[in-house]
């Protein structure tokens, strides 16, 4: 998985070819086998698989927020409970779908905005809310000239340095190379995030992370706070970093956490 975490970017151009039944098979089951999974708050989470009724039209479309994206054979979307653990718990388990459909040699693009679906509204639980659709499909050869104006102008690939993200017990300390959960957070460093903000700072102090997020001013406003399931993407990105050293995490909101001023504090994990 860490390959694939580091390997990993956003498709928003896919091959104008439909999706095969087999490849269905094999994205419904990467979606089932994720919702058995139990998030860190446990909430119930749904995802979804949608073939995409207008998926031949010839032009680039905007979907969501910002993204314009072309030949969308299909999308994955879900649905959660519209509040700070249902988002956090949505992100984790989202981004863990996503990167199982990479490894499998799918493209996808995490796209959020407010989605007024008929299908979906079929799907949700009453009351939650759906904050993304993901197209999924088979990453075309060329981006689209529109994709590469948008990777241009966000810098899509490009990340902040790890001293601006990370410290150890303050943030003015950043974490050596030579520190042994240095490698787990690079791996956050790497996760996609709304508008590429990177929102996400974490403190280490001995075998504890705490997890911050540093809100961007005039963020668009949505239906769900997509800044808060970018915190939930890097939490499974820790996960996964804590499982190849062997280790595991425990999720819990700790009243006696840092408080850094100008951060909300969002949760903490334990190394077990
Ligand atoms: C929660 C979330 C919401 C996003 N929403 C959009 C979106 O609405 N439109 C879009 O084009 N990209 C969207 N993205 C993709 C980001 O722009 C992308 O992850 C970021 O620019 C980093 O690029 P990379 O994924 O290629 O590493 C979103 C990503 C996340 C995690």
């Amino acid at each position: 998985m860490i390959q694939v975490i580091k390997e990993r970017h956003s498709v928003r151009t896919f091959e104008n070819k439909t999706i095969s039944l087999d490849d269905e098979k094999i994205i419904q089951k990467v979606l089932d086998d994720t919702m058995q999974e139990t998030p860190p708050f446990q909430t119930p989470v749904k995802l979804y698989f949608l073939r995409n009724k207008d998926a031949h039209s010839p032009e680039s479309k905007k979907v969501g927020m910002y993204g314009y994206v072309k030949h969308v054979p299909a999308y994955i979307t879900g649905s959660t409970q519209n509040t700070k653990e249902g988002l956090l718990d949505f992100g984790y388990l989202f981004e863990k779908a996503v990167l199982e459909l990479v490894k499998r040699g799918f493209g996808t693009v995490w796209l959020s905005g407010d989605f007024d679906n008929q299908d979906l509204e079929n799907f949700a639980r009453a009351g939650d809310v759906v904050p993304v659709m993901a197209p999924v499909g088979y990453p075309g050869y060329k981006q689209s000239l529109k994709e590469r104006f948008l990777r241009m102008k966000q810098e899509a690939s490009d990340r902040k340095k790890h001293e601006d993200l990370f410290g150890v017990k303050d943030f003015n300390s950043p974490v050596e190379k030579n520190h042994p959960y240095y490698e787990v957070l690079e791996l956050v460093r790497l996760a996609p995030s709304a508008l590429n903000k990177q929102p996400w700072r974490i403190l280490v102090d001995e075998d504890v992370f705490h997890l911050y997020l540093q809100r961007t001013e005039k963020f668009p406003a949505q239906a769900a706070d997509s800044e808060m399931i970018n915190m939930g993407i890097a939490i499974r990105h820790i996960m996964i970093g804590l499982e190849s050293l062997k280790h595991s995490g425990t999720v819990a909101i700790a009243d006696s956490a840092p408080r850094p001023e100008g951060l909300e504090y969002v949760v903490s994990i334990h190394v077990n």
